[in-house]
């Protein structure tokens, strides 16, 4: 089934008494019934504490990483079965700040990947060209390619465990948003990209969201296309009044 899923992505934000704080915010102001699914991506050391404190509610939790590999000599990584160990089960790969800044290739996210179906977590897999890709028309040719190199090597069954998330970089913290029609072509390519290679069946149920500035006064509109099943939140998801709104507007 095709579910809204609106993702707050925090980034290296908020140390561990503001992530309690924030969570506090957001569990008196969300709505108990929402008609998004609603994730929050704290970092890495207030996982656990999130997992615990969110326990009765329907927030979920999610990594921002994972390492590909199971154990092992790798100073300052965590891996998936540590994630697993705290209760988290959802995961942000590929995110362009991991791209860009820490260098992952297609090919480091495809393994990580890997990893996490095979502990069964669900991956939000983050992918998005450039601005120079969109200036020189080439921004369908380059997601296509991230999605091939990094993801559709996935057997067909695990597509429920796939989450796309669109986020073109030139988006991301700009304050410069996709407009709603250009998400929604794209949203739609990548749709159709997914249903030359899976069939209707996976590319009608993938939820696809969009990332890059989306904000409670964009979200209604960005929301409304009829391929955009919901977002990936940055900045605004740092602010509870903000993150609700956004949440409300699906
Ligand atoms: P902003 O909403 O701050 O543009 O960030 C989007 C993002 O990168 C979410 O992963």
């Amino acid at each position: 089934m095709r579910k809204k899923i609106v993702a707050g992505n925090w980034k290296m934000h908020k140390n561990a008494e503001q992530t309690e704080d924030l969570l506090n915010e957001l569990i008196a102001k969300l709505p108990t019934e929402t008609n998004a699914h609603v994730m929050v991506a704290p970092t890495f050391v207030n996982l656990a504490s999130a997992v615990d404190h969110l326990e009765f509610t329907n927030i979920e939790v999610a990594a921002q990483n994972l390492h590909a590999a199971e154990g092992g000599a790798f100073t300052g990584e965590i891996s998936a079965d540590m994630l697993k160990s705290v209760g988290v089960t959802n995961v942000i790969l590929g995110h362009s700040e991991r791209r860009a800044m820490f260098h992952e290739t297609d090919a480091v996210i495809a393994a990580k990947v890997d990893t996490a179906l095979r502990h069964e977590m669900t991956v939000l897999f983050c992918f998005g060209e450039e601005l120079k890709d969109r200036q020189t028309g080439n921004h369908f040719n380059i997601v296509e390619n991230q999605l091939r190199d990094g993801l559709f090597h996935i057997e067909a069954k695990n597509w429920d465990k796939i989450v796309l998330a669109y986020e073109p970089v030139w988006a991301i913290g700009t304050g410069e948003t996709a407009s709603p029609d250009q998400a929604q072509e794209m949203h739609q390519f990548i749709r159709e990209t997914v249903r030359k290679s899976f069939g209707n069946d996976i590319a009608d149920n993938v939820s696809i969201l969009y990332g890059g500035s989306v904000k409670p006064d964009n979200a209604v509109e960005i929301f409304s296309k009829p391929d955009v099943d919901g977002g990936l939140i940055g900045g605004a998801a740092l602010k509870a009044d903000d993150f609700v709104a956004i949440v409300n507007s699906i």
